[in-house]
């Protein structure tokens, strides 16, 4: 594994986003689409750097955090711009050097594998696309690569060509050591163009060989729009991974699940679900229109329309329409309609009736409600936090439990008494 390093380029600065956040930090699935490649790469080699310049601290910091070991390389955008510039300041300990650009979130280790396996001194990627535009044409005789020609450096005939450079490629470390420093920027941009290598090397009779990549994969996100079209694409890959591992979805098309969720055993998962961040999902039934993040559900069901937000683990536990848990630890509870249960620890047999509020803050503080085993917690019940119900008591319907311990065994009720006016009625509103 250890002849391969990758270099990931990263430092243009991706003005098409029109956004404040670096291009290679917006998220796809729930990630930076930077993380996604790296992720991948990974799966290759540890040698790993990656060139950035624009918004740079914030991308390294971001990259610190989730990642060991990844090189950073900052490249000098005043003095050497452009792709060529981008590897001015890059050595590698091994042979092969991969060359990925940080806004393809797309590609997987199996499609960098595939340079690996052809031949040639540089292997480059190309596609060939009914529009061209934007891109540089590859010219290739005898399937060979001759040169690569920027758009807008081509002539009227070059820009017909419909075979173009993706942007991907496989290096020599020779053709790293020996053409890297010898590029210069006589074209119409000014720039260091990495591409200039191919004529240099094609002098020097080196073998180019090209691997057509699927466009799909390739296609380098530029836009809101691409990110949008990328998310799509992952999303698909995503789903499609889990049903083969025997997750059952309903119309998957409207369901949103993120990279790092993780389902276990057989589950559910009904339309128009979101389910996001570190997730984990095993032997339940998730109905419509539920949003679940950074949450454990074991063994339970959950919605249609329920909210669970994160630090909330879920066992054997029922959770209804319009019900929002945050923060809580649920064991073989119901808690079937439109409550609200934060920050609390709720044992099992315990039943939450509808439009139970845990009061769980004072406007400065949070404070946890701990409900025991057998609990009955009657409709429209608050639970003014910090609050601890022990084993075997009854709430009765609309009670503000204010008390701090509720003592096991008793009903427990706070009710203003019942007025009947006789009469009332027509006395207000006539016959
Ligand atoms: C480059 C290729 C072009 C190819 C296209 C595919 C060159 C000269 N041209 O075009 O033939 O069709 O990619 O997408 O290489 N980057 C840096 N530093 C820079 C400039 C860019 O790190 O100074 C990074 C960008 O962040 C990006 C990648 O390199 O990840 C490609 O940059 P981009 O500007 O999209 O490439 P082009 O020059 O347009
Ligand atoms: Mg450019």
């Amino acid at each position: 594994m250890n002849d391969l390093s990758i270099i990931i380029l990263a430092a243009g600065k991706g003005t098409r986003m029109k956004s404040n956040t670096a291009k290679v930090l917006h998220p796809i699935c729930g990630k930076p689409m930077l993380f996604h490649i790296i992720q991948e790469s990974l799966k290759l080699t540890n040698d790993i750097s990656v060139v950035l310049a624009h918004q740079a601290e914030q991308i390294k910091e971001k990259i610190e955090n989730k990642f060991d070991n990844i090189k950073i390389i900052y490249q000098d955008l005043e003095k050497f711009p452009g792709t060529g510039g981008a590897l001015k300041k890059y050595d590698s300990d091994n042979q092969k050097i991969l060359i990925l650009n940080g806004d393809m979130p797309l590609i997987q280790a199996s499609d960098m594998k595939a340079f690996l396996s052809l031949d040639g001194d540089i292997v480059m990627s190309t596609i060939t696309l009914t529009d061209p535009n934007g891109y540089g044409r590859v010219v290739i005789k005898d399937s060979y690569v001759q040169a690569i020609v920027e758009q807008k450096d081509a002539n009227e005939k070059q820009l017909q060509i419909k075979t173009v450079n993706a942007g991907v490629y496989l290096i020599s470390h020779k053709v790293l050591k020996e053409y890297i420093p010898k590029l210069d920027n006589n074209n119409s941009q000014k720039e260091y163009y990495l591409t200039d290598i191919i004529q240099m090397a094609k002098q020097d009779n080196l073998k180019i060989t090209p691997i057509d990549v699927e466009e799909e994969k390739f296609k380098g996100v530029n836009s809101k729009y691409d990110l949008a079209h990328a998310e799509e694409i992952m999303s698909d890959r995503i789903k499609k991974y889990w049903m083969m591992q025997g997750v059952t979805m309903h119309l998957p098309k409207t369901i949103f699940i993120e990279s790092d969720v993780v389902f276990e055993s057989e589950s559910t998962i009904e339309s128009g679900v979101v389910i996001k961040g570190d997730t984990l999902i095993s032997n339940s039934h998730i109905k419509a229109n539920s949003v679940i993040e950074n949450a454990i559900i074991k063994d339970s069901d959950v919605g249609p329309m329920a909210r669970i937000r994160p630090q909330s683990y879920l066992e054997k536990t029922h959770i209804g329409n319009f019900v929002e848990v945050k923060k809580s630890n649920l064991t073989g509870v119901k808690a079937g309609h439109l409550s609200y249960l934060g920050d609390s620890i709720i044992d099992e047999g315990t039943n939450i009736g509808a439009g139970v509020i845990t009061c769980n803050y004072d406007g400065i503080k949070k404070y946890q409600t701990i409900i025991g085993k057998n609990v009955f917690v009657g409709s429209d019940t608050q639970l003014v936090a910090p609050v601890k119900i022990e084993d075997d008591v009854i709430v009765g319907a609309g009670t503000t439990v204010t008390s701090k311990v509720v003592k096991s065994g008793v009903l427990a009720i706070s009710r203003t008494p019942i007025k009947i006016v006789e009469g009332f009625y027509y006395k207000f509103f006539g016959r």
